[in-house]
């Protein structure tokens, strides 16, 4: 949640900044602000709403000169998203903002007043900036490095100080990367907020303080100078950019055959020891959102392809809970950022109790990346779409593999080599239906006007289901939820009123003529009914669209485009704002 980026250079830092704001927006999108820092001063520019807000305001604004600035786009978690809480905030000589969450804000807060500091906003952040403004005697490396100590819960702050012409940075436990380019330094959230200027990057670890300078970059550890790998990136200026397509989302899913072969065929060339979870008794997939659904199609093919006791939870769940650690267990981590603050303390809840863990994860240089005992890394590129889609689509594939080489080494699958094949090919069946893209923009025109919808599918079905519902719920804010066919009778039929739509999944073979017979029921009250299916003898009531029929492994994947498709063109044909869907966050890095 929140986006940061810094600059420091030979350069106005505005360009920079307002550049990198713009590709953070998915971070966050109800607020924003810059501050940037002339001789012996600052000025602060804030707005509420979107980023070109923030823009039109700087043009209306005098600037000062200047070559050092910060600026933060914003997704509210303490005071609502106005002017007064957006970041930056100012405290005595420290100008910082901010993405995390600062637990032990309020006693801070309450020992502070008592000193005399008056707070102006309602944030956690303007704390933050106190507390180390309290510390700060001219040497701000030392004033970080203790103000740290005192702060509780997750931070990544980026700081300018009145009377220093550097940029200063510190983490923990939310993402930083520090840019560096040719006469001009950067802080950014993420890599591909800066990637026009520079590839090459370092990583910062919990509690390292970084400063910079045009020409320099120093890390620090506890006060002491340290050394830090660079490293260069390899996404692409392209793949920050939405090209000719009109929303990110669509030219996510429209890449997701190039994306899946190229990580299928990594890892079917050369299957990975990670594959194979035939030494757990029991493997428990935790994740949130969409990485949870893809968890939740990997259970059912863990367990009936791989013969292995598993389970799924939500990790603000699974964090807390009672775990009951009997067996020998492999804990599972899906997540597409790899700093979903949930996901994050399942995945060292774990670790604290001695169990393995594996991450299923996009962003390599991520936390849980870091952190995890193992990583299988699915490669799909930065996904700037804040509703994800092709990163879904790969965490379902690293399920079908971990399944069919859990299952090989069990000797339960005869036909390994020939699942290995067709996952070689797969993506010219994805790649037909992406063709047929235009069929569901017809099926979005027919669902502009519904207010709910229910998806219904059984066993595997039911679980890609999950995700289709959430598709159309986060980006057309349709109501709509996914359930077990044969439940939707106990109660939510009553629901049912002419003309709503239910999507129905059928691809089980051994469970399609129960699902049908549920259509059949909802057709009876007047649902309309639209079938995805991989069997054309499956009867068409209103619409009916049919993928290949491939190996149960790699079925699911073939369910995925469609249902993001309706997802995409409901949202669409109600001209909504797809790629930033209201109150969301891609990266949600808070509890
Ligand atoms: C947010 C996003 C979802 C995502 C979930 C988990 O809610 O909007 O699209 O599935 O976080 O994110 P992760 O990065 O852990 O996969």
């Amino acid at each position: 949640m929140c986006g940061i980026v810094g600059y420091v250079g030979k350069n106005n830092p505005i360009e920079s900044l307002i550049d990198g704001l713009k590709k953070l927006e998915y971070r966050g999108y109800d607020s924003s602000g810059i501050a940037i820092k002339g001789n012996n001063n600052i000025q602060i520019i804030k707005s509420t709403g979107r980023i070109i807000e923030l823009e039109d305001k700087i043009k209306e604004t005098k600037l000062i000169k200047s070559n050092l600035g910060i600026a933060h786009t914003r997704w509210a978690t303490h005071g609502e998203a106005n002017e007064i809480n957006a970041h930056p905030h100012k405290v005595g000589k420290v100008t910082l903002v901010h993405n995390g969450i600062i637990e032990n804000a309020r006693d801070l807060k309450n020992k502070l007043v008592n000193e005399g500091i008056v707070f102006r906003s309602e944030t956690d952040t303007e704390v933050a900036a106190a507390v180390i403004n309290a510390y700060y005697k001219g040497n701000p490396i030392q004033a970080i490095t203790k103000a740290i100590k005192q702060l509780k819960g997750s931070f990544a702050f980026g700081l300018i100080f009145e009377d220093q012409d550097k940029l200063y940075a510190v983490r923990k436990d939310s993402p930083l990367i520090v840019g560096i380019g040719e006469d001009e330094n950067f802080i950014a959230s993420d890599i591909a907020a800066i990637i026009k200027y520079t590839d090459k990057y370092m990583l910062l670890d919990d509690n390292e303080v970084v400063e910079l300078s045009k020409n320099e970059v120093n890390v620090y550890k506890d006060g002491e100078k340290i050394d830090k790998k660079v490293e260069t990136s390899n996404i692409s200026i392209e793949d920050a950019n939405k090209g000719s397509y009109k929303h990110f989302m669509l030219k996510e899913i429209m890449e997701e055959p190039i994306v899946l072969q190229r990580t299928l065929n990594k890892y079917l060339k050369k299957p990975s020891k990670l594959f194979d979870v035939s030494d757990y008794e029991e493997i428990h997939i935790v994740a949130c959102g969409s990485a949870l659904y893809a968890g939740m199609v990997g259970r059912v093919l863990l367990e009936e392809k791989a013969n292995i006791r598993c389970i799924t939870e939500c990790a603000s769940e699974y964090r807390y809970k009672k775990v009951i650690y009997d067996r020998k267990t492999l804990v599972i981590l899906v997540s597409q950022s790899g700093e979903t603050a949930d996901t994050i303390a399942a995945m060292r809840k774990a670790h604290e109790e001695g169990i393995d863990t594996l991450a299923i994860v996009n962003v390599t240089t991520s936390t849980i990346a870091r952190e995890a005992k193992n990583s299988i890394f699915i490669e799909a590129g930065p996904e700037i779409a804040v509703a994800t889609t092709k990163a879904y689509l790969l965490q379902v594939a690293m399920f079908s593999l971990i399944a069919l080489n859990t299952a090989k080494s069990k000797e339960l699958e005869k036909n390994y080599e020939k699942i290995v094949d067709e996952g070689k090919h797969i993506s010219k069946y994805l790649n037909k239906i992406l063709k047929d893209k235009d069929i569901f923009k017809e099926v979005g025109k027919e669902l502009k006007n519904c207010k709910d919808a229910f998806y219904i599918g059984r066993g595997i079905d039911y679980a890609i289901c999950k995700e289709g519902s959430l598709k159309l719920k986060e980006v057309s804010y349709t109501h709509s939820d996914a359930y077990e066919a044969g439940e939707l009778k106990h109660g939510t039929i009553s629901l049912i009123e002419d003309d709503m739509p239910v999507i129905a999944v059928i691809t089980d073979e051994k469970i399609k003529d129960k699902t049908e017979s549920n259509v059949i029921e909802v057709e009876a009250r007047a649902a309309k009914i639209f079938t995805i299916t991989n069997d054309d003898s499956i009867k068409n009531h209103h619409f009916k669209y049919v993928v290949e029929k491939i190996s149960d492994y790699f079925q699911p994947i073939l369910i995925v485009p469609p249902l993001q498709l309706i997802g995409y063109y409901t949202a669409d044909s109600r001209n909504l704002d797809i790629d930033k869907p209201r109150n969301l966050a891609k990266s949600v890095t808070v509890e």
